[in-house]
């Protein structure tokens, strides 16, 4: 009899010691990246403004296709901690766990994101954003954006957004946020303070048809 307790307790001891393996494995890999296929599934109240594959059609709502990974998961977060504020996305995160963003950021990453397109009277609006872009603007002490963006402006993993064929207008709005402190990031502010509202529009102008 109490050979088979000592057998049943070692067993009892061995299940513990695997379960737990298993569940620091399962946390372990949560925390590095998501599920795509899980965040597939989870995309479909996104869709309605992000687009089924992150491609919003409508300017008003970003572009999510294509980010680099780690970007979305951490813009979420921003939203549910309130460090970033939009009244929309800020009532969609509430019920966002981190696994969901860590999903929902796998899927969107590998997505691809359409191109934008600029018509011909737009183009030399375009070329002045280029050079501020390219080269930044000594006069203003702005930096080149593609530093941290990108020459492409496909940005870096995890921290540096890809910007490329994002739609204008949200691109526009953005800046003016940055600007004025109402989104805030200890990078971005300094950089978009001292662009002026015509800098912005050529900015915008030229990474929404970057590609
Ligand atoms: C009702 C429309 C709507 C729905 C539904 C919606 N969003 Fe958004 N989303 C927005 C708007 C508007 C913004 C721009 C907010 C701003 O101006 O800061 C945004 C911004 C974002 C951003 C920031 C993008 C960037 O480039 O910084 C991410 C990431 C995002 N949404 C992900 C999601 C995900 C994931 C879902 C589904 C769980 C979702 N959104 C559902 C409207 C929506
Ligand atoms: C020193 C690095 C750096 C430089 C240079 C830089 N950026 Fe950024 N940019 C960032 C970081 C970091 C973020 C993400 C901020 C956040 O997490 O909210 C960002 C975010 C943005 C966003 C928001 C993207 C989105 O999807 O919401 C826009 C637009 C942007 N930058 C445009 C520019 C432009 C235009 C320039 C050049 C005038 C520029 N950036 C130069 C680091 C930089």
């Amino acid at each position: 009899m109490r050979k088979h307790q000592n057998l049943y307790m070692n067993v009892a001891k061995i299940l513990m010691v695997s379960l737990a393996f298993a569940f620091a494995i399962n946390v372990n890999s949560a925390a590095q990246s998501g599920d795509a296929e899980a965040g597939k599934q989870k995309s479909i109240t996104c869709a309605a403004c992000h687009g089924v594959d992150g491609n919003s059609p409508v300017a008003q709502f970003p572009k999510i296709a294509g980010q680099v990974p780690g970007y979305i998961a951490a813009q979420l977060a921003n939203f549910k901690s309130g460090e970033r504020t939009d009244p929309i996305m800020g009532a969609i995160v509430g019920a966002l766990s981190e696994q969901d963003m860590d999903d929902l950021d796998a899927y969107y990453s590998g997505q691809q994101i359409s191109s934008g397109s600029i018509t011909a009277d737009q183009e030399q609006q375009a070329r002045a954003g280029e050079a501020v872009f390219r080269g930044g603007s000594a006069e203003f002490n702005v930096p080149a954006c593609m530093g941290c963006h990108g020459p492409s402006g496909s940005g870096i993993p995890p921290n540096f957004p890809r910007l490329a064929g994002q739609h204008a207008s949200y691109i526009e709005t953005q800046l003016l946020a940055f600007k004025s402190g109402e989104r805030n990031d200890p990078i971005m502010n300094p950089i978009a303070f001292p662009l002026s509202e015509q800098q912005i529009k050529q900015l915008a102008l030229y990474i929404s048809a970057l590609h």
